[in-house]
């Protein structure tokens, strides 16, 4: 919620414009430059005369005024909930109480505020959980629900300080707002913009951020508006590597009216990258993008919208890092984004842009890649290694020596998270339903129930911590039983001497 009452915000607003027109008479350039910096993103939008109806960010406040929460974390070790907050109204996130918060736990991002007074505040996606989405898709959270962000897992900074973004895996991270208020609907013009970054995107749908349906469902052509940023070509025939900006509108993430990026644009990236989307809901919709740390804005298209999409059908929902279907299995980094009503005027995004650059974002160095070693875990429960002799029998600490039915590929990624292969059969180990049945190698490939965290105790001995259910895997009875994802402290049971071949 704003600091200010609207009408002090509108006062504030009606002076903006005023010294804006008079500038330009009396010449004062010096003082239009300071008017200019203090207003961000959503007061430029606002004096554009297309304000921001919603407005989120991990890293900073959107609204000179605001001085409220930017989000909510929860932590593992006792499920206590903290919101998280900026240094001072109108300024940059204040990340230090989340980390001593987070200490020696796992934290995950489970809401993101919304900055203006519509309050559409983005909790984790109901996925299939909420009455009427039975037609999308199951996230891997409880019922059908999507999976909160790792707090922790894409630290940066933004003017100097400490901050976190939003790390969407392909694992059902997802936000989504079903009952958005004072939204744009049908075809009423809407815009929106997001930073995000080129170091971690994918081809699969769908890393998008904007309007959807509200039902977690597709519910046929236009009937999203929304940014998607990563490689996905559907029609075929892209050129280039990508990633690309574009429109998810539903049944088709499209760089153009034919589908396919320009020829001339092969990729758009960056450590940290703008991206921009505006939809008048008939005739053109734009997409843009941008450096996020200097420069202007590139249009890679601005035209009519594909066939078939005329006019649009938007609902009044909000969504991040899922599909309109919520679709999981999208990558990508989220720092900060608006939607508006109207269709906003270039001039408008150019000042947009030129306050994200102000904003300074820098330092984002977390890397995506997925490194391999070959492992065995020898239980500290009862001193015997653990043991994955096919795809029917459950893991358990009963061998001896190490075989190839004791030895596992471990997949390490760098946010934190493992998978791991038995060499006997060639299929990955998971938690089964969810962790209320014991661990087993019979997977054909790596989902939310088939990561885990590697956490490392004191005396060098390692636990994993099943990704879904948050819970710690025990060698069940003393090693005597199956392992199972079911404990929520580490004692002897639950530690292992990881041993690397
Ligand atoms: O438009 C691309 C995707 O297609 C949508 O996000 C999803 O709802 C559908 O699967």
């Amino acid at each position: 919620m704003h600091a200010l009452p609207t009408l002090r915000r509108r006062m504030r607003l009606l002076i903006a414009l005023l010294l804006a027109l008079a500038l330009p008479v009396i010449g004062l350039t010096t003082t239009q430059t300071a008017a200019a910096a203090t207003q961000k993103a959503c007061d430029i939008y606002a004096s554009g005369g297309t304000p921001c109806v919603a407005a989120y960010s991990t890293t900073r406040a959107l609204f000179a005024s605001y001085g409220g929460p930017l989000y909510q974390i929860k932590r593992a070790s006792d499920g206590g909930t903290v919101n998280v907050g900026l240094r001072s109204a109108g300024g940059v996130v204040n990340s230090a109480p989340q980390v001593s918060f987070c200490a020696g736990t796992t934290c995950t991002i489970t809401q993101l505020y919304d900055q203006t007074a519509n309050a559409n505040h983005m909790p984790i996606s109901p996925g299939t959980s909420c009455a009427g989405c039975s037609g999308g898709l199951n996230g891997p959270g409880p019922n059908g629900a999507d999976i909160g962000a790792n707090a922790m897992a894409l630290p940066v900074t933004i003017g100097g300080q400490p901050a976190y973004g939003v790390l969407v895996n392909d694992i059902g991270t997802g936000y989504r707002n079903n009952a958005a208020r004072n939204v744009p609907t049908g075809a009423q013009p809407e815009g929106m913009y997001m930073m995000t970054s080129s170091q971690l995107t994918s081809g699969s749908c769908c890393f998008d951020f904007g309007s959807a349906e509200t039902n977690d469902s597709d519910d046929g052509n236009a009937t999203m508006n929304a940014i998607y940023y990563g490689s996905a070509c559907w029609v075929g025939g892209c050129t280039g590597p990508g990633p690309w900006v574009g429109g998810d509108l539903e049944n088709g993430m499209y760089f153009s009216d034919n589908g396919r990026n320009p020829t001339n644009i092969q990729s758009e990236t960056g450590m940290f990258v703008s991206a921009w989307e505006k939809n008048n809901g008939t005739t053109n919709f734009t997409l843009k993008y941008g450096n996020g740390q200097s420069g202007g804005l590139t249009t890679s298209y601005a035209g009519a919208l594909p066939n078939g999409y005329n006019p649009m059908k938007v609902q009044p929902s909000i969504e991040l890092g899922t599909g309109g279907d919520n679709s999981t299995l999208g990558k990508g980094e989220f720092f900060e984004g608006a939607v508006t009503a109207g269709f906003p005027s270039d001039a408008t995004e150019s000042a947009v842009q030129a306050d994200l650059v102000a904003a300074g974002y820098a330092n984002n160095t977390t890397t995506f890649h997925r490194s391999t070693s070959v492992v065995s875990f020898r239980a500290h429960a009862n001193g015997k290694y653990v043991d994955a002799p096919n795809n029917t029998t459950s893991l358990i600490a009963d061998a001896t020596t190490v075989g190839p039915a004791e030895t596992f590929d471990m997949f390490t990624d760098t946010d934190g998270t493992i998978g791991l292969r038995a060499h006997s059969d060639n299929n990955w180990v998971t938690a089964e339903s969810n962790g209320s049945a014991p661990l087993i190698a019979n997977r054909g490939g790596p989902g939310p129930w088939e990561t885990f965290y590697l956490l490392h105790n004191p005396d060098g001995s390692v636990t994993l911590r099943a990704y879904n259910n948050q819970h710690l895997v025990t060698a069940e009875n003393a090693g005597a039983s199956a392992l199972i994802a079911n404990r929520t402290a580490v004692g002897p049971w639950e530690e292992f001497d990881l041993i690397t071949h």
